[in-house]
């Protein structure tokens, strides 16, 4: 009798763990630059402030296919950072070339790069349209969107920016980015059950030197193709390759293009092929992680802007395992 009653109190113990693993699955910590969920007690927290700049270093360095020569300060200059392809874009506004140093506001070139591309740490903000660039950025000024993870710095800092720019420095931003053309970015989506291990640096994963593998697990990662290109030289040539669990693809198709009984499709309100539609953004060859954290912030109510209510029923249902297959998949996607 005493052994029946230990069993049934062990079943339900287990249904009540397993619904509560659900909801405390918490960020993907893949989308967010870490390898441990928020809270988690091992590994130091990331610094609060900017990334300490790099010592001094005289070497001239050079990237291909660009004329130009910068050291490494120059490169990382918040408020004036390398710009290697100056041809590739029309005249910088101030703000986007230079921030404002009074304010502490950084040039938008040197996270968001030159050609607006961006990096899966920070986003793409190329191709946005005009008035959705001018929203989001209200609702970074206004407490609308924060992080999901406390621990990503440089979300804080972009909610700083908001907060401090004018609005005519808003709208310079919106129009340099917004009228150029997102052209692809990622290099590649390989779904493989390993992968190269990686370590995270500054919200962005990088490979280990050795060449070590390791099981992919319920991630999905983007790494820079050429880490010191991206990392050191700031290249805004340099891409992304992305690697997600097989399968992947095939499943973030249907549910992307159907909804697949977990969510809507996409494209009734991004456009076909996810090109954007009117003031709604484009995705298409978008960064994964950067997808993957908005679905999950939207999710969690972390991102809760004007707009955003037309998104909720759409992530409302989504696990984690629907996150990395949607976002491989868009990140596949020719824009
Ligand atoms: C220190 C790095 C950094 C700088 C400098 C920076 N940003 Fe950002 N920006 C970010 C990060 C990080 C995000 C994404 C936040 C997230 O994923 O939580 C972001 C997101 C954005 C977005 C939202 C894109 C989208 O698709 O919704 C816009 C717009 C934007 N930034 C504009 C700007 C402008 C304009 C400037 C220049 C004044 C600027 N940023 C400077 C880090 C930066
Ligand atoms: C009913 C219309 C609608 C549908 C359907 C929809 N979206 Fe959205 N989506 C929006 C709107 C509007 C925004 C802008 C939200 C904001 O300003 O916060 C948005 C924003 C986003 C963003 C943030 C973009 C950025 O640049 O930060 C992502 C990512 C996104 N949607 C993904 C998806 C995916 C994936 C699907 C399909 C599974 C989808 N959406 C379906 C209307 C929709």
């Amino acid at each position: 009798m005493k052994s029946k009653f230990g069993f049934l109190i062990m079943a339900l113990a287990c249904v009540f763990v397993a619904s509560i693993s659900v909801r405390a699955e918490g960020p993907p910590a893949w989308a967010y630059g870490f390898n441990t969920p928020p809270g988690a007690a091992a590994p130091a927290a990331a610094p609060a402030a900017a990334p300490t700049p790099p010592a001094p270093d005289p070497t001239p360095r050079h990237v291909p296919g660009s004329d130009k020569v910068f050291v490494r300060q120059q490169i990382a200059n918040q408020y004036g950072p390398a710009d290697w392809f100056p041809g590739d874009h029309g005249p910088m506004p101030d703000i986007v070339a230079h921030g404002r140093q009074e304010s502490m506001i950084a040039a938008c070139s040197l996270c968001h790069y030159p050609n607006g591309k961006g990096r899966p740490e920070n986003a793409g903000v190329a191709g946005l349209p005009n008035s959705y660039f001018i929203q989001t950025m209200h609702d970074f000024r206004d407490g609308m969107r924060k992080s999901a993870d406390p621990r990503k710095a440089n979300t804080n800092r972009m909610i700083s920016f908001a907060k401090n720019m004018t609005e005519e420095e808003i709208q310079a931003a919106a129009e340099y980015f917004g009228t150029m053309k997102w052209t692809p970015w990622m290099t590649k989506v390989v779904e493989s059950a390993t992968v190269p291990k990686t370590r995270p640096n500054n919200g962005m994963f990088l490979t280990l030197e050795g060449n070590e593998k390791e099981p992919i697990g319920e991630r999905l990662i983007e790494t820079p193709v050429d880490a010191e290109a991206t990392e050191i030289l700031r290249n805004d040539h340099s891409g992304f390759i992305v690697y997600a669990p097989p399968g992947s693809l095939k499943k973030g198709e249907a549910l992307v293009k159907t909804g697949a009984g977990r969510t809507t499709a996409c494209g009734l309100c991004h456009g076909e092929d996810l090109k954007g539609l009117g003031p709604v953004p484009g995705l298409a060859g978008r960064s994964p992680s950067y997808i993957g954290r908005q679905l999950y912030d939207m999710q969690a109510g972390f991102r809760k802007g004007e707009w955003t209510s037309l998104m909720r029923p759409v992530v409302a249902k989504l696990s984690d395992d629907d996150l990395i297959a949607i976002t491989a998949y868009i990140a596949s996607m020719t824009p």
